[in-house]
C-alpha cells in the first residue's frame, strides 16, 4: 500500500511535489499502531506560518519528509482503516493534526473514550496539543459542514480566545481601542468578534488590504475598518493595543511612530504578510512582544482548574460557530492538483477571505 505525501522545499516554499511512501501491510503494523486514511483537512494562511516557522518551532519534525523537504501539518479528519490497538476499532473517525498526505500511522497511546495520543518518539518535540486526536465519530458537532468549520476555525479561534482573555485580564492595558492587522483573517475576525460581543467599552479597528475592505465591513464585528495606508488616520493621542497578525515590520514601525507612547501593548501573533524584518529598530511605545498562547493556557489551566478552559472556550465557540455560515463559504478540493493549487494560492495571498478550503489528497 502507498501513501501519497505532499511535500514542500523548506528553503523555497514555492517548490512542492507529491511523493509516494510505502506503507506496511495491516498485519505488519507495530503493536498498538493505527493506520489512518486522511480524509479531509483545512488549509489557511496559518498552515503557511507552520512552514515558515517549521525549523524554529519544530513543526517539520512532526511528519518526516525527505531531506530538504517538509510536510506541512494541517488540522483535519482521518478514518482508522487498520488497527492493532484493542480499544480502537476500524472505522473510527479522528480529528487532529495530520500531515498533508493520504495516510498516517499513529502509535496510539493514552486511549480514552474521548481521544488518544500519538506516542511516536519524533512527535514528542512539540506541545502535546499537536499529538492529541479526538474521537469524533458520534459527535454531531464534528459532522458535515459543522465539522469543516471546526477544522477551519477551531484551532485559530483558540488563539483568538486566549488573546482576548489576556487583553481583558490586563484591562486592555488602559486603552479602549484595539487595532488588529490582517483583519480579514479568520484568527483576527475571531478576536474581533470576541471583543465586540464581550468588551462593550472597547472599539475594534480592523486594518486590511483595499481588496478585502468590503468583506471585513460585512462581518459586522469591527467598529471601524481602515486600509493599511489609512492606519494613521486615527488620532495619535488615542491609547491603543495593537494585535498584529500580519507580521509586517514597516506597518509596525509606522504605527509605533504615529502613536508613540499611546501604544500600550503591541502583540506579535502572525506572519500573514511574511514581511518581517529580522532586525527591527527600537520603537516608541510598548515593546513589541510575541504572544505565546501556551503560556496563557498554562496559566489559565492552573487558575481555572480541570476543564476550566474547555468549558469557557465551549461557550465562546457556541457564540461564534453559528455566524460562520454567513461569514465563510466552504470550498472543497480533492486530489494532488487541487491541493497544489490551493497551497500555492494561499502562499501567494490569492485566496479570497470568505473562502474556507477543505482539501484531500485522495481523488
Ligand atoms: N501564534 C499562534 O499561535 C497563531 C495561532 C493561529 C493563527 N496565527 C496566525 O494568524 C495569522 C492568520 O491566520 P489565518 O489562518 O487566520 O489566516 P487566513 O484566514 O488564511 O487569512 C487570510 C488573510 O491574511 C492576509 N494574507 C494572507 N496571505 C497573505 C500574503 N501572502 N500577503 C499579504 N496578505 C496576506 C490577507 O488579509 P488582509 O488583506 O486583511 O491583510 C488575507 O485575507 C497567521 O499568520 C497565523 O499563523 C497564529
Amino acid at each position: 500500500m502507498i501513501s501519497e505525501d505532499f511535500v514542500v522545499e523548506r528553503d523555497d516554499l514555492a517548490q512542492c511535489k507529491v511523493i509516494e511512501t510505502e506503507l506496511p501491510e495491516a498485519g505488519a503494523l507495530p503493536s498498538e499502531a493505527l493506520l489512518v486514511k486522511v480524509d479531509r483537512f483545512a488549509f489557511t494562511t496559518n498552515n503557511i506560518t507552520y512552514a515558515v516557522a517549521g525549523d524554529e518551532l519544530k513543526y517539520w519534525q512532526l511528519f518526516p519528509a525527505p531531506k530538504g523537504f517538509g510536510n506541512i501539518p494541517v488540522w483535519g479528519f482521518g478514518e482508522v482503516i487498520a488497527s492493532r490497538h484493542p480499544a480502537v476499532a476500524e472505522g473510527e473517525r479522528l480529528f487532529g493534526y495530520f500531515p498533508m498526505a493520504t495516510h498516517l500511522i499513529i502509535e496510539a497511546t493514552d486511549v480514552s473514550k474521548r481521544g488518544l495520543r500519538d506516542g511516536a518518539a519524533h512527535r514528542q518535540v512539540a506541545a502535546s496539543v499537536y499529538n492529541i486526536y479526538a474521537r469524533v465519530g458520534n459527535d454531531p458537532a464534528f459532522a458535515g459542514r459543522k465539522g469543516d468549520q471546526q477544522a477551519l476555525l477551531r484551532p485559530l479561534f483558540m488563539l483568538s480566545f486566549m488573546v482576548d482573555d489576556y487583553l481583558a485580564e490586563n484591562d486592555f492595558f488602559g486603552a479602549q481601542t484595539a487595532m488588529l492587522s490582517s483583519a480579514s483573517s479568520k484568527t483576527a475576525f475571531g478576536l474581533a468578534h470576541l471583543i465586540h460581543t464581550q468588551r462593550e467599552s472597547v472599539t475594534v479597528i480592523g486594518l486590511t488590504s483595499a481588496s478585502n475592505v468590503d468583506f471585513v465591513r460585512s462581518l459586522g464585528c469591527y467598529d471601524e475598518v481602515l486600509t493599511y495606508d489609512h492606519a494613521t488616520s486615527v488620532p495619535s493621542s488615542t491609547p491603543v493595543v495593537y494585535v498584529d497578525m500580519a507580521g509586517n515590520s514597516r506597518l509596525r514601525e509606522t504605527l509605533h511612530r504615529h502613536f508613540g507612547e499611546a501604544i500600550r501593548y503591541s502583540g506579535r501573533i502572525g506572519l500573514t504578510h511574511r514581511a518581517t524584518s529580522p532586525d527591527e529598530p527600537d520603537l516608541p511605545g510598548a515593546k513589541p512582544r510575541f504572544f505565546f498562547a501556551p503560556d496563557q493556557m498554562r496559566k489559565r489551566a492552573r487558575e481555572w482548574g480541570p476543564g476550566g478552559i474547555d468549558q469557557r472556550f465551549g461557550i465562546a465557540w457556541d457564540g461564534f460557530g453559528p455566524r460562520l455560515d454567513q461569514w465563510i463559504r466552504i470550498v472543497e478540493g480533492r486530489g494532488p492538483e487541487a491541493v497544489q493549487k490551493i497551497y500555492l494560492d494561499t502562499l501567494a495571498g490569492r485566496i479570497p477571505p470568505e473562502q474556507g478550503h477543505m482539501l484531500s489528497l485522495l481523488d
